[in-house]
């Protein structure tokens, strides 16, 4: 029987709703404030703009506040770490998402290290992946957020499954391995130089590719019924195409995301869903620091 397909995109339009929702609430017992995002981009990248393009317009959807800061690739690293400070001051930001990648003459984990933990609504310093890698709670990367509320979806069942992850990366594959293992997952992580990978994908009930490379997971690497998550976007010349061979392991899996529309649209409701939660965080602090 061939797999049950995950639709991303219907999940994400739900948490959407959940997070607008919400938002009108906090605004009603806030006198009216509403949460805000800052985006950063530095430089052209035409793929980067689209994708902050689209997350500016999904915050103002929700019924949040966007604030953009748009660099020319020249920028010096002092400048960039300079709007970091004022972001951090400034109360009206609940959260500060820099996007990656900066260009090579920036020092991507100093601007990282920079961001104030309780704005990082990209889960990327190493404060937040620490609570993370502890089992304590924190802002939590939006990808590896957005493949458990698919899982949770789709029916899958966490605990006690043998989920392996293909990819190490810090904003998808180790802060995923970790939410699994929270979770209760037997986990495996593998990376370029894992041993015969094709035999380690095939123990998975839970099989995600966050690799990059085009249809690299092959349909013989996929247990007879696993959930098969994929991470992957890849531009070729066929249009965009996922981590795995997704007409060959949709005929073997039980449950598997198509790309686009399966985990791509999760990533910026959970970017909304982090940046409610940070301003929830942040206006509780600030109300017990008053008292
Ligand atoms: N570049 C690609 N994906 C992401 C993401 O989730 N966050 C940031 N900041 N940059 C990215």
């Amino acid at each position: 029987m061939a797999a049950a397909i995950i639709d991303g995109k219907a999940v994400a339009a739900e948490v959407r709703e959940r997070v607008a929702a919400d938002v009108r609430e906090f605004a009603d017992s806030h006198d009216g404030r509403v949460p805000g995002l800052a985006t950063v981009l530095v430089g052209e990248d035409p793929a980067s703009q689209v994708y902050v393009g689209n997350k500016r317009k999904q915050t103002e959807e929700v019924g949040m506040r966007s604030i953009h800061h748009g660099l020319d690739d020249s920028t010096p690293e002092d400048e960039l770490l300079e709007l970091i400070a004022e972001l951090n001051a400034d109360d009206g930001v609940d959260g500060i998402l820099v996007q990656l990648p900066l260009p090579d003459a920036i020092d991507q984990d100093a601007v990282v290290a920079a961001i104030d933990p309780g704005k990082d609504v990209d889960g990327l310093t190493a404060g937040s992946a620490g609570l993370l890698a502890q089992g304590r709670p924190g802002l939590v990367a939006c990808t590896p957020q957005g493949v458990m509320e698919l899982l949770r979806h789709a029916g899958v069942e966490v605990e006690g499954a043998e989920a392996v992850v293909v990819g190490r990366s810090i904003l998808v594959g180790r802060p995923l391995a970790n939410l699994l293992l929270n979770a209760s997952a037997t986990v495996t992580v593998c990376h370029s130089r894992t041993r015969d990978l094709g035999e380690v994908c095939r123990r998975a009930d839970i099989l995600v590719a966050a690799v990059g490379a085009p249809r690299m997971v092959r349909g013989d690497w996929v247990k007879p019924g696993a959930a098969v998550i994929d991470v992957g976007i890849n531009r070729t010349d066929d249009g965009l195409v996922g981590d795995v061979d997704f007409e060959a392991a949709k005929e073997v899996a039980g449950a598997i995301t198509p790309v686009p529309g399966g985990v791509g649209p999760m990533t910026i409701a959970m970017l909304l869903s982090n940046t409610l939660r940070a301003a929830t965080a942040r206006a509780a602090a600030a109300a017990t620091a008053s008292a």
